[in-house]
C-alpha cells in the first residue's frame, strides 16, 4: 500500500528489521546481515582489530539469532567471519571496515548476478511449443533478494521471452507475501497476473490451468528436501496428483550440505497474531490456541528440478547437489 525506505544505521536496527520481516526472503536476509556486521564495525570506537574482535562476534551472535530457517543468513555471516579471521591483531579500524564492506558488497553483487543466471536457466526449461501458465507462492523477487529474484526472476525471464500465458500468485497466508509483495512487484513490472487464495491452487490444477509451479527456498538439504514458505509442501503434493511440474529456484548459497535431510531443518514458529489478526485487526476470538509454522519441508521426491546459477539440478538430488557444490567450490564461487 505504501513504499517506505527504512534506513538501518546500526546493528540492532538491522537485527530488528530482519526479526520483524521488514527485510525477509532468504537471500535478502543474508545480504542484510552481512551489511549489518560491516555497519557494526564502522560504528564501533576502536583503533585496532584486537580491541573490537569480541564485539564483532557479539554482533555476529545477535544477527544469527534473528531467524532460524533461511540458511543464507548463516552462510553470509560465515563469509564475514571468515574474512575477519584473516585480520591481524594490529589491523587498523579503517582497514577492517573496508575489508568487511568489500565482502558484504561482493555477497550483494553476487546475489543479483546469480538471480539473473537462475532466470536464464529457468527459461531454458521452456519448450517454446506453447505458452506457460505458472503458479508461484510467497515472494521471491527483488524484495526477497539483492535484486531480480529467484522464482520470480524466472517469471521475469519468461515474461521477457513472451513465454507466459498466465501467472497465478498465491496470497500466501498468513503473512500475505504474495498479496502484498509479489503482486506489487509484478504490477510494477507490467507482468499480467492473477492473485488467488492459497486454497484455490488445487482447483486450478484440476481444471488443467497450471503447467508449472515455481517457488523459492529457504534451505535445501543435501538430499534435496526443501524448506520454503508454509504451503509449499501442499502445492507440491497437489502438483504430483495433477501431474504438474514443480520447480524450486535457489542460489547455491541456499543449499546446506551439512543438513542431511529435511527432518533436520529448523522450522521457525511465528506469533499467533499473524493468524488471529488481519492487518492489526483481531478476527479470531481472543485467547484461542494457534499453531503458526512459518515454513514447511517439501520432500525431494516431489521436486521436478532445482534451478540454480549453474543450471537445473535433476533427481537423484543427492548426486546432482553434491556435484554442483563441488563445481562451485572448484571455481571459487560463493557456496557453503
Ligand atoms: O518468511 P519469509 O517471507 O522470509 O519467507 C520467504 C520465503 O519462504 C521465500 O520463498 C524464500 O525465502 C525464497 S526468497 C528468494
Amino acid at each position: 500500500l505504501e513504499e517506505r525506505w527504512l534506513v538501518c544505521a546500526d546493528l540492532e536496527t538491522v537485527a530488528v528489521a530482519i526479526e520483524t520481516m521488514v527485510v525477509r526472503g532468504a537471500p535478502a536476509i543474508g545480504c542484510t546481515a552481512a551489511f549489518g556486521l560491516a555497519i557494526h564495525a564502522r560504528n564501533a570506537q576502536f583503533q585496532y582489530w584486537k580491541d573490537f574482535r569480541i564485539n564483532f562476534y557479539a554482533g555476529y551472535d545477535r544477527l544469527q539469532r534473528t531467524r532460524p530457517t533461511a540458511v543464507n543468513l548463516f552462510y553470509a555471516l560465515k563469509k564475514m567471519s571468515a574474512e575477519a579471521e584473516l585480520f591481524d591483531d594490529a589491523l587498523s579500524k579503517d582497514e577492517c571496515v573496508r575489508r568487511l564492506e568489500t565482502v558484504a558488497v561482493a555477497l550483494f553483487d553476487d546475489d543479483i548476478n546469480t538471480c539473473r543466471q537462475i532466470g536464464q536457466h529457468g527459461l531454458s526449461l521452456w519448450s517454446e511449443s506453447r505458452k506457460l501458465r505458472v503458479l508461484t507462492h510467497c515472494n521471491t523477487g527483488s524484495l526477497a533478494t539483492a535484486g531480480y529474484g529467484t522464482a520470480l526472476g524466472i517469471i521475469r525471464s519468461l515474461h521477457q521471452a513472451g513465454a507466459l500465458e498466465a501467472v497465478y500468485v498465491d496470497e500466501t497466508r498468513p503473512y500475505m507475501q504474495g498479496t502484498r509483495l509479489t503482486s506489487y512487484e509484478l504490477k510494477a513490472d507490467g507482468i499480467p497476473f492473477e492473485l488467488i487464495c492459497d486454497s484455490s491452487a488445487a482447483y486450478l490444477m484440476s481444471q488443467g490451468k497450471v503447467d508449472w509451479v515455481v517457488v523459492g527456498a529457504d534451505r535445501i538439504a543435501a538430499n534435496g528436501d526443501t524448506a520454503n514458505k508454509i504451503g509449499t509442501y501442499s502445492l507440491a503434493v497437489n502438483c504430483q496428483y495433477h501431474n504438474v511440474a514443480f520447480y524450486v529456484a535457489a542460489p547455491l548459497a541456499t543449499f546446506d550440505p551439512s543438513t542431511a535431510s529435511g527432518k533436520d531443518i529448523p522450522v521457525e514458529m511465528r506469533t499467533p497474531d499473524e493468524i488471529t489478526k488481519l492487518f492489526g485487526q483481531q478476527v479470531a476470538p481472543s485467547g484461542i490456541a494457534c499453531l503458526n509454522p512459518s515454513f514447511d519441508v517439501t520432500p525431494a521426491s516431489l521436486i521436478t528440478g532445482i534451478v540454480t546459477e549453474l543450471g537445473v539440478l535433476r533427481p537423484p538430488f543427492t548426486d546432482s547437489i553434491a556435484a554442483a557444490l563441488n563445481v562451485q567450490r572448484a571455481e571459487g564461487g560463493f557456496c557453503p
